[in-house]
């Protein structure tokens, strides 16, 4: 009970029975052109158009064979990648469930459980050319926590990608405000011949989400870190 003798959450609630922010969330949906063009062109999500910017500007997904999908649900980016090369083998993994798609294996896992690369892996049955990563913790409102949490997945990320890919093959992935930290920058620099940040005009205005572009990766024997 707040000190105005009202109950904060009941107060925050609007007739339908949404918080604000739910209806804040909604109003955006319903008011945003990718949303609606994501439902008129079939895809699942409207982030299927941040890879096919992402694509356009960067040439990652066409003539690729073995790509991996990390947070892969409700599974616009697999459509994508399924579309602009058909013959590609898709392997996604998330923590929710994603309805089939042909031509992809689709795991419902935690990407950070230990046993997560060799299940993707083995499906794969080859290294991947194409290693894409939309993951986003579930934030939970306290700022240092949901960054940790984020960069923890970019940096499994990171290590998946350096570990598997195929010599000149491409990673991507979400990060946030002020891009990738330097650590793991570094990393990306010493691995791939070309490193870049970018915010897709999909992605929208008022939030922090970048994506770092890393293309040409070294091969693992060149990723070794020097005696
Ligand atoms: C923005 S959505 C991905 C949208 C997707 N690229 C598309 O086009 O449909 C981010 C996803 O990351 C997933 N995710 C977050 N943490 C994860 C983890 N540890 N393992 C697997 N998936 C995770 C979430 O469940 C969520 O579905």
């Amino acid at each position: 009970m707040s000190r105005s003798g009202r109950d904060p959450v009941t107060r925050l609630k609007n007739a339908k029975g949404r918080t604000a922010s739910q209806t804040r969330w909604l109003q955006r949906q319903l008011n945003d052109p990718y949303v609606k063009k994501a439902k008129a062109d079939g895809y699942r999500s409207r982030a299927a158009y941040k890879l096919m910017e992402l694509d356009d500007k960067f040439g990652l997904v066409k003539g690729s064979r073995r790509v991996v999908d990390l947070g892969v649900a409700p599974g616009g980016w697999t459509q994508v990648v399924r579309q602009r090369s058909p013959q590609a083998a898709v392997v996604g993994i998330d923590l929710l469930p994603t309805d089939p798609i042909e031509g992809a294996v689709l795991f419902q896992m935690d990407f950070m459980a230990d046993e997560a690369p060799d299940v993707l892996m083995e499906a794969l049955g080859g290294a991947p050319d194409l290693v894409i990563s939309d993951m986003a913790a579930n934030t939970v409102g306290h700022k240092q926590t949901d960054h940790l949490r984020t960069m923890g997945l970019v940096e499994t990320a990171v290590d998946f990608a350096c570990l598997n890919l195929a010599k000149g093959g491409a990673f991507v992935a979400k990060v946030f405000a002020g891009g990738t930290d330097p650590g793991l920058l570094n990393i990306l620099k010493r691995n791939f011949a070309s490193v870049k940040h970018a915010k897709p005009p999909a992605s929208r205005k008022d939030s922090s989400e970048w994506y770092v572009i890393a293309q040409g990766f070294k091969g693992r024997a060149e990723a070794e870190p020097e005696e």
